[in-house]
C-alpha cells in the first residue's frame, strides 16, 4: 500500500485541497476556452477534485492514476454523483503501454514532482494529446525541499520555470506559457511558508 492508499479516504476532508483545485481550474478556464466537444486526459487525478470542477466542460474526461485507494475513492464519487463522462484507469505511463485513444487537452496537478523521470513523462503526454492538443501541468515552483514533511518520499523539490520551458519545447511542444494559479500555505517549523503552483500551458505542434 502506497502513502497515497493511506491518504485517500481523508483527502477530499481537507479544504486545501478542494480550494486548490478550485483555483487551477479557473486559471484553466482563464487560459483556453473548453467546450463540450474535447477530450480530456487528467494524469496523477488522485481522488478526482480538478476533474470534478471541469467536468461539465468536457464531453469525456479519463482519470488516471498508480493509486489504487485514490481510484476507490473516485470511483464511489463517480457513482453517488450520477457523472456519465469519467472513466477511470489505473496507469502507470512510465512502464504501461500507452492508452490508443488521443486526447484534445491533458493536465495534471501536483503529480509532475512524484515522477523521477520528467523527459519521458512528457513524450508520453505529447503521445497522449492530438495534432494541436494542449498539456497543462499545475505543480510546484523550485522549493527547498520543507514542502515535503515525510521525509521518505523521493520528489522532486518542484521545477524552475525556464528549466520545464526549455525540456517542454524539446519534447516537440509550442507556445509555452506559465501563470500562477494558486499559493499553498504550510506551517513549517512554526512558520507560514508559501508555496507557489504554476501553470504551465503548451500546444502539441
Ligand atoms: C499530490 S497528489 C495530487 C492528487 C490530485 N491531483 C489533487 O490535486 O488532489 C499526487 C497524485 O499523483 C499520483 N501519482 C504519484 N506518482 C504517480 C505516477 N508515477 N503516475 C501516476 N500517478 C502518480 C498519486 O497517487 C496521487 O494521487
Amino acid at each position: 500500500m502506497t502513502n497515497f492508499d493511506e491518504r485517500a479516504k481523508a483527502w477530499d476532508s481537507d479544504p486545501k485541497k478542494v480550494k486548490r483545485a478550485f483555483d487551477v481550474a479557473n486559471a484553466i478556464r482563464e487560459l483556453i476556452p473548453l467546450s463540450r466537444e474535447m477530450t480530456a486526459f487528467e494524469y496523477g487525478c488522485g481522488t478526482g477534485l480538478l476533474s470534478f470542477e471541469l467536468k461539465d466542460e468536457f464531453r469525456q474526461i479519463t482519470l488516471a492514476d498508480t493509486s489504487q485507494g485514490m481510484l476507490e475513492v473516485l470511483k464511489e464519487k463517480i457513482s453517488v454523483s450520477g457523472v456519465t463522462n469519467m472513466n477511470t484507469l489505473r496507469l502507470d505511463l512510465i512502464i504501461d503501454p500507452i492508452p490508443a485513444e488521443k486526447f484534445n487537452i491533458t493536465y495534471s496537478l501536483l503529480t509532475l514532482h512524484h515522477i523521477h523521470d520528467v523527459h519521458s513523462i512528457l513524450r508520453k503526454f505529447h503521445e497522449l494529446l492530438l495534432p494541436h492538443g494542449i498539456l497543462l501541468i499545475a505543480d510546484l515552483d523550485k522549493e527547498d525541499g520543507s514542502f515535503h514533511t515525510d521525509e521518505t518520499e523521493d520528489v522532486h523539490k518542484g521545477f524552475s520555470r525556464s528549466e520545464l520551458h526549455t525540456w517542454v519545447e524539446e519534447t516537440g511542444f509550442e507556445d509555452v506559457r506559465f501563470s500562477t494559479a494558486h499559493v499553498i500555505r504550510k506551517e513549517i517549523a512554526g512558520i507560514e511558508k508559501e508555496f507557489p503552483v504554476f501553470l504551465l500551458h503548451a500546444k502539441k505542434v
